[in-house]
């Protein structure tokens, strides 16, 4: 039995398809979700349904019980998600899980974003439960960048879209490409305890993000590159809170250091074939937004 965490999200009901088109067994995948009324479609599937919300422990022994292997995917809570990770690991090892993937992030070891600082911190406490552990360390999704967590229309309106990453590299992936990745992880025949995969894409940087935009909506974009402590400052003009821009900003700059690319071969080698193109995972975003 494979269980998947977070199963209602995006990453989550990809990665459950992906296990699905290489053959798992339906009825042998469990999607462990916080809303179970949200996963019908999964359930019309023949995958089982259970409820496991990270805030209500009590759900997560049933939840976990009988899994062979699970993926624990955490929420986008990222105040929350250290003491939530940590009570599903500590279940996942009561349940006897016989290896406990967690989704983290590119770079974990050496990274300085503070988005990553939780990872950081989970990966730690998942190396020192002794649960026997892969750690499936995600590049950014190309598709947060190309407008799915919002204001693409304003850049694409305006023409400029306002950053601090400077020339800074990308190794984004879509989340199709890393969705799979951990379904041939999690299907392999051979032992993955121990591993760590930098999973990673064909590197960018946001100049080549904004001529993929434009050359797939016709109309001119540009980048606009800001100091981190102006751009902060112009997201906190813009209504955002502090806190908030204060981490969208380090996230931005934090390319500049390095922290979004990797050197890693680990994803194309998994998939056996090159991680799909930015342009085309961008063509698909704009699409679903109603921006194409
Ligand atoms: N690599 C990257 O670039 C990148 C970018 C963004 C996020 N991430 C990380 O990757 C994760 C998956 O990404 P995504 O795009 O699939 O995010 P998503 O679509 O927002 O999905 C988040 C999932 O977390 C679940 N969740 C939230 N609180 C929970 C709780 N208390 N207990 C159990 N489940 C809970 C949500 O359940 P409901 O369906 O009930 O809401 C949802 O299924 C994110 O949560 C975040 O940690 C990575």
């Amino acid at each position: 039995m494979i269980t998947i965490t977070a199963a209602t999200g995006r990453y989550g009901r990809l990665v459950v398809g992906a296990l699905l088109r290489r053959g798992v067994p339906a009825n042998e995948i469990v999607a462990a979700v916080r809303n179970p009324e949200n996963a019908a479609d999964l359930a019309a599937k023949g995958v089982q349904v259970r409820e496991a919300d990270y805030d209500r422990p009590e759900t997560l022994a049933s939840a976990f019980a009988g899994a062979h292997k699970i993926l624990l995917i955490p929420s986008a809570d990222f105040g929350l998600r250290h003491p939530q990770m940590v009570r599903a690991v500590v279940e996942a090892i009561d349940a006897g899980v016989g290896l406990v993937a967690y989704a983290s992030f590119v770079n974990t070891d050496a990274s300085t974003i503070r988005l990553g600082e939780a990872h950081k911190q989970i990966e730690a406490f998942i190396r020192e439960s002794g649960a026997p552990f892969v750690m499936l360390r995600n590049g950014p999704y190309i598709e947060v960048f190309a407008g799915d967590l919002g204001g693409m229309d304003y850049a694409i309106n305006s023409g400029t879209l306002i950053g601090s990453a400077g020339a800074g590299r990308f190794s984004g992936a879509s989340r199709d490409d890393l969705a799979e990745a951990a379904a041939m992880v999690l299907t392999s025949a051979d032992d993955q305890t121990g591993k760590i995969y930098e999973l990673g894409g064909t590197p960018w940087t946001k100049a080549d993000l904004v001529a993929a935009i434009s050359q797939l909506t016709g109309k001119p974009l540009l980048y606009q590159d800001m100091p981190i402590d102006a751009y902060t400052q112009m997201l906190v003009a813009s209504g955002m809170p502090q806190f908030m821009a204060e981490i969208i900003a380090d996230a931005g700059f934090s390319a500049t250091r390095g922290d979004w690319y990797t050197e890693s071969e680990d994803l194309p080698r998994l998939l056996g074939r090159p991680s799909t193109p930015l342009i085309d995972v961008v063509a698909a975003t704009l699409k679903r937004n109603g921006l194409l």
